[in-house]
């Protein structure tokens, strides 16, 4: 059997990288095919060279904004790995609709909230700020809308009241790496059945 190809775009740690790459063995449909950042310094890089993957860095800051001509850039790298999945995994851009409609229906992305609620940044903070019981994490097909795109998975907790920000985050984070691959391994198999977890 011919493996699916997966791209993983990640700005920091790779955490969620390295939960994608540790799944992705055995009967898994899918492997590995580059680890690609906007920062050469990210430690995700190193992680995965250390596991024996193809790594790439795009450094989005002499591109100062220019969203155009750093996508121009991000997606030779790509190209050359020929991916059939992209999967971003904290990485940090906003991506326009031209680029993603290259790879539509093909990119997944993982959101620290239980999308629709809380599209963007801090979600942690708004949770806590707004009582929710609930908060969480959603795998979403991307589109050319931030944090939209069709639902592919949900792990769902429950906020406690000693909660912080901190310790929300890294709950949350934990059950990303449980959610992250249990989508990509039915994503890859051709099923869009979600995943809902907690
Ligand atoms: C984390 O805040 C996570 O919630 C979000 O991206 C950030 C970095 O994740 N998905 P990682 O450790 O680099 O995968």
């Amino acid at each position: 059997m011919s493996h699916k190809r997966v791209a993983i775009l990640l700005s920091g740690g790779g955490s969620n990288m390295l939960a994608l790459l540790d799944s992705m063995t055995g009967d898994h449909p899918a492997r590995p095919c580059l680890v690609l950042s906007n920062d050469p310094a990210a430690g995700g890089l190193t992680r995965a060279a250390a596991r024996g993957v193809a790594t790439a860095a795009v450094d989005s800051r002499p591109f100062r904004g220019d969203r155009l001509a750093f996508e121009a850039a991000l997606i030779k790298p790509l190209q050359q790995a020929a991916p059939d999945i992209i999967c971003l995994a904290g990485f940090m851009r906003v991506l326009t609709a031209d680029f993603v409609s290259r790879w539509q229906g093909q990119m997944l992305n993982i959101h620290p909230s239980l999308l629709p609620k809380y599209r963007g940044l801090h979600t942690h903070a708004r949770a806590l700020a707004g009582g929710d019981v609930f908060h969480g994490c959603t795998v979403h097909e991307v589109t050319g809308v931030l944090d939209d795109g069709p639902i592919l998975g949900q792990a769902r907790l429950t906020v406690t009241p000693d909660d912080t920000t901190k310790s929300l985050a890294a709950r949350v984070l934990k059950q990303e790496h449980q959610l992250y691959p249990q989508v990509l391994r039915r994503f890859a198999a051709g099923d869009r059945t979600p995943v809902c977890l907690g």
